[in-house]
């Protein structure tokens, strides 16, 4: 069995069992299940392939893989795949500001509305991990934890706190990650440091603005191991919201410029004023408490930046659209 811990971090021995994950032919979910399978897991992926069945290929032909082409708004069809499983990971979503801007009733009806269906079907002893983000706490003063009060400022931030919140209130599991990066199955474009890396790659320049403000990322594999980290240490994080994360990419935006600038010495930054984060992430953030659980993450931006090189530069016209997540 692969090993999801690092170091000396104690993963509790289980059966593998059946898991449920929705958006699971998503960024991170085409990374998470390749893992679950490797682990043992009997997976069934529950998805309405608004970016293809692509990523999850290399995977299909697995014995216990098993496809659902469904929406969680569905909520008979969300509950009867929901029945029998041992976990529910919960990635379906519209993501980023962009997209939920672009369509708020369906930001609403999707990330607040189809959370609402899950936690509504969920069996008393069925483990639900939702994917909650960074985005939910809004402006931060001072450290960011888990007790620092939730006020997310775009409609994406305040519809993932809705599920969240519900997710909670049902005794699930709340990771709240990190801005993701890397290269997955299903490549995403819009985050920022995949964003600036191709800018970097394309047309040798980007624009950066609000380049002071700090930011915290974290591996889209680092990512997927929380996930599996959160089903198998379950007795400790029930009920619970945990950051997902590590202090040591704890980074400004001009820290993770410099370091694409070093990986392609011919790009140019661009210092810009005018552009904004919506959400206003500005802050330091606490991984303490999933730390003190055992998990850890171990991919750096810079390894991050070193493999997104061998990849974006040849990517096609229409993955490079589909990528953009609008
Ligand atoms: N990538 C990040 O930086 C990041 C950070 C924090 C939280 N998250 C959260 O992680 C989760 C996964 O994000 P991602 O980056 O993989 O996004 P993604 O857009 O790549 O994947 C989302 C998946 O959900 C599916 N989906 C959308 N609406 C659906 C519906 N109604 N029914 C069934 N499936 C539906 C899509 O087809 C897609 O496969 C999201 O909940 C997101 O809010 C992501």
């Amino acid at each position: 069995m692969a090993d999801i811990s690092n170091g000396d971090n104690h993963i509790n021995d289980k059966a593998a069992g059946h898991i449920l994950v929705t958006g699971a032919a998503g960024y991170i979910g085409s990374t998470l299940v390749p893992m679950l399978l490797e682990r043992g897991y009997e997976v069934t992926c529950f998805d309405r392939f608004l970016w293809g069945m692509g990523p999850l290929l290399p995977v299909a032909e697995h014995p216990c893989l098993h496809v659902i082409n469904g929406d969680i708004c569905d909520k008979e069809a969300l509950g009867r795949a929901m029945k029998g499983k041992l976990a529910v990971v919960h990635l379906a979503a519209i993501v980023g500001y962009p997209a939920c801007d672009k369509d708020p009733y369906m930001a609403e009806t999707v990330n607040v509305g189809g959370t609402r269906n899950l936690v509504e079907q969920k069996a008393p002893d069925q483990a639900v991990i939702y994917a909650s983000t960074g985005s939910c706490y809004g402006a931060v003063e001072g450290l960011c934890t888990e007790e620092t009060s939730i006020s997310p400022l775009s409609l994406y931030g305040r519809s993932k706190a809705g599920g969240e919140k519900l997710v909670l209130e049902a005794g699930g599991t709340a990771l709240r990650l990190a801005t993701v990066f890397g290269i997955s199955p299903r490549m995403r474009l819009d985050l920022l440091v995949n964003d600036l890396t191709y800018k970097a790659l394309t047309i040798k320049e980007f624009d950066l603005y609000e380049g002071h403000f700090r930011r915290t990322f974290l591996h889209v594999r680092d990512a997927a191991r929380a996930f599996l980290f959160a089903i198998e240490n379950q007795k400790s994080m029930r009920g619970q919201a945990f950051n997902v994360g590590d202090e040591r990419m704890n980074l400004t935006k001009n820290q993770v410029a410099q370091i694409i600038q070093s990986k392609i010495p011919s790009c140019k930054i661009v210092l810009s004023t005018t552009g904004e984060d919506k959400d206003k992430r500005d802050y330091e953030v606490s991984y303490e408490k999933i730390r003190r659980l055992g998990f850890r993450s171990t991919i750096t931006v810079e390894q991050g930046v070193t493999d997104l090189l061998k990849v974006l530069p040849n990517m096609l016209p229409d993955e490079v659209t589909r990528s953009k997540n609008v």
